[in-house]
């Protein structure tokens, strides 16, 4: 048993808008911790994908979201960002006077607090620092361990100062959002291998490595190098339990998968992903992007007209730098390939 309750000391990490609660049962049934991402999430909808993991398995799964401050809306940046897409709305015949308001993302709140009281989960994990102290009260009622995740020695220390019962290391390497917080200077994350001995040195709790590992010779060097724990993401994202869509999986599975770039076109906040055209065109990083979550809904229909015409070029192709791990098996078979590398 692993100090997060479950079998291995692995977390198949939370990835919002890829997965829900299919792919966290699929690794809870193989010994992992999976996670549900609930940034993208309703209330209604975490509630449904709560009772989905509860009714299918008893094993400890982990919660995740983000702990963002919700931005003023800010008109002439949004001006800005939609200038910068007019090009491409033309090119899809969008009317940019007719989009919707995107799927933000929120961050963790006293409502969430509340669902997660009825289902009282074994691990909860933050992204981008952690909730209020009051908030955080709440979920150690019922004994949940509390994670989030550090990019630097700096932010592990202060997380550690603020109570998580561990840390992830998030290194450079790693697919999706930075979790950084204290500053905004991203030249500060080092790799995942340079990060993690550092972190595991400067911190008392134990440390879960994330970022870079994809097959169980990663998972081992983690573990060498200090690791109490792995965080795994994109070596899930094929999987058939996973929601990524077809043009990602197209992507994940080509040699552009090899070129991966932190950008802030997306959803204002920069995150590792492939390579492709709205990056290549207005990133990696546009100043024009409004602050996160809300670059997110000017860019969304000019992904749904490029995606309904198979093309991936104005979407979130998130990926770690390691894309090699990505497998068309289901998810509990990753898994156990991982756990190869772990010592009990
Ligand atoms: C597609 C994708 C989505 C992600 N979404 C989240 C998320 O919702 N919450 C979170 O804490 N981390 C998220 N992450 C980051 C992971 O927690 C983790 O740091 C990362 O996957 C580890 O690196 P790897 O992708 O090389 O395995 C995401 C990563 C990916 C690849």
């Amino acid at each position: 048993m692993s100090f997060l309750g479950s079998e291995l000391p692995l977390i198949q990490a939370p990835m919002a808008g890829f997965q829900g609660a299919a792919l966290a049962i699929a690794v809870c049934k193989a010994g992992g911790l999976g996670s549900l991402p609930c940034a993208m999430l309703t209330i209604e909808a975490m509630r449904k994908e709560l009772s989905a993991i509860r009714a299918a398995t008893a094993r400890p799964y982990n919660v995740n979201f983000f702990t963002h401050t919700p931005p003023a809306a800010d008109a002439k940046r949004e001006a800005a960002w939609r200038a910068a897409l007019t090009p491409y709305y033309r090119e899809y015949g969008i009317d940019p006077n007719k989009i919707p308001a995107g799927p933000g993302r929120a961050p963790f709140t006293a409502e969430a607090a509340e669902v997660l009281e009825e289902f009282k989960p074994a691990v909860v994990s933050f992204h981008f620092g952690l909730p209020s102290p009051s908030l955080l009260e709440r979920i150690r009622a019922w004994g949940a361990k509390i994670l989030s995740s550090a990019t630097t020695v700096d932010e592990a220390i202060w997380l550690e100062a603020h109570g998580v019962d561990a840390v992830i290391a998030q290194g450079a390497e790693a697919g999706g959002h930075r979790g950084i917080f204290l500053n905004d200077d991203l030249s500060t994350q080092p790799g995942t291998f340079a990060l993690l001995p550092q972190v595991a040195r400067a911190v008392k709790v134990p440390v879960i490595a994330a970022g870079g590992i994809a097959d169980a010779k990663g998972a081992a060097a983690a573990m060498a190098l200090g690791a109490a724990a792995i965080q795994v993401g994109t070596a899930y994202l094929l999987c058939p339990e996973a929601t990524t869509s077809a043009v990602h999986r197209a992507a994940l599975k080509s040699e552009a998968a090899r070129t991966t770039v932190l950008t802030n076109v997306f959803t204002g906040r920069p995150a590792r992903g492939i390579v492709n055209r709205v990056i290549r065109e207005l990133g990696p990083v546009c100043p024009a992007a409004p602050e996160f979550p809300l670059a997110t809904s000017a860019i969304a229909p000019l992904r749904a007209k490029a995606e309904a015409q198979g093309s991936g070029d104005f979407s979130p192709l998130w990926s770690g730098q390691n894309a090699t791990g990505c497998r068309e098996v289901p998810a509990g078979e990753i898994t156990r390939a991982l756990a190869q590398g772990l010592s009990r």
